[in-house]
């Protein structure tokens, strides 16, 4: 077991591209799509580039954490969070977690008003994540209520609702094969 005290959180730098690919790749096999997903958020104006963060373990990129921008129709700018990945060897080991306690810290003082995300439901709970839908909080698309899942931060009010817009870089996920 990792000791959490030697998990470095950062954000990405040009010289961790191929590693965070390659724990893309790995972590979610064997769908390829996600690491297209982290290219495509690196190069696009969406990119919450504070909140691109790695997890190092001594000089290893172990996890990796994406926040981008999205749209709802009340006209609210919502973090998305999409995708988190820890290398298979390292998971359970509490690195999703210093990534995702990193990051709830830093938006915490922002003027984001909700975190949204597509996830496992026993994972983000834990977090204070909640079902998305019943705030009002629709996706683009048919979603199994139970992954679509919403954080309120400080700045959140109930005028924030409506459909959520995805950013750009997601479109080829949800294009029809
Ligand atoms: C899901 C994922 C990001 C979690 O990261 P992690 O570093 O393994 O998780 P943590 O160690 O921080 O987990 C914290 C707690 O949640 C539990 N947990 C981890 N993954 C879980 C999962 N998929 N479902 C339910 N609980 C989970 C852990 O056992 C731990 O419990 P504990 O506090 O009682 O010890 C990681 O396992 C992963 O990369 N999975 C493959 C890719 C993926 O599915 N990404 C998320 C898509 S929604």
């Amino acid at each position: 077991m990792i000791d959490p005290l030697t998990i470095h959180v950062r954000q990405e730098q040009s010289s961790d591209h191929q590693a965070t690919e390659a724990l893309a790749l790995a972590a979610f096999d064997p769908d390829p799509r996600v690491a297209e997903l982290v290219r495509r958020l690196r190069a696009s104006d969406s990119l919450i580039t504070e909140l691109n963060l790695v997890a190092q373990v001594e000089n290893r990129i172990v996890g990796h954490l994406m926040f981008s921008r999205a749209r709802i129709t009340s006209g609210h700018e919502l973090a998305l969070l999409s995708p988190l990945g820890v290398l298979p060897k390292f998971q359970r080991q509490h690195i999703g977690s210093a990534l995702m306690l990193h990051a709830l810290t830093w938006l915490k003082t922002s003027p984001y008003p909700l975190v949204i995300l597509e996830g496992v439901p026993s994972y983000y709970p834990r977090f204070g994540f909640v079902a998305a839908h019943p705030l009002g909080i629709n996706p683009p698309f048919d979603l199994p209520p139970a992954v679509w899942q919403a954080y309120r931060l400080p700045a959140y009010s109930t005028q924030v609702r409506g459909m959520v817009h995805y950013p750009e870089p997601f479109d080829f996920l949800h294009i029809e094969p």
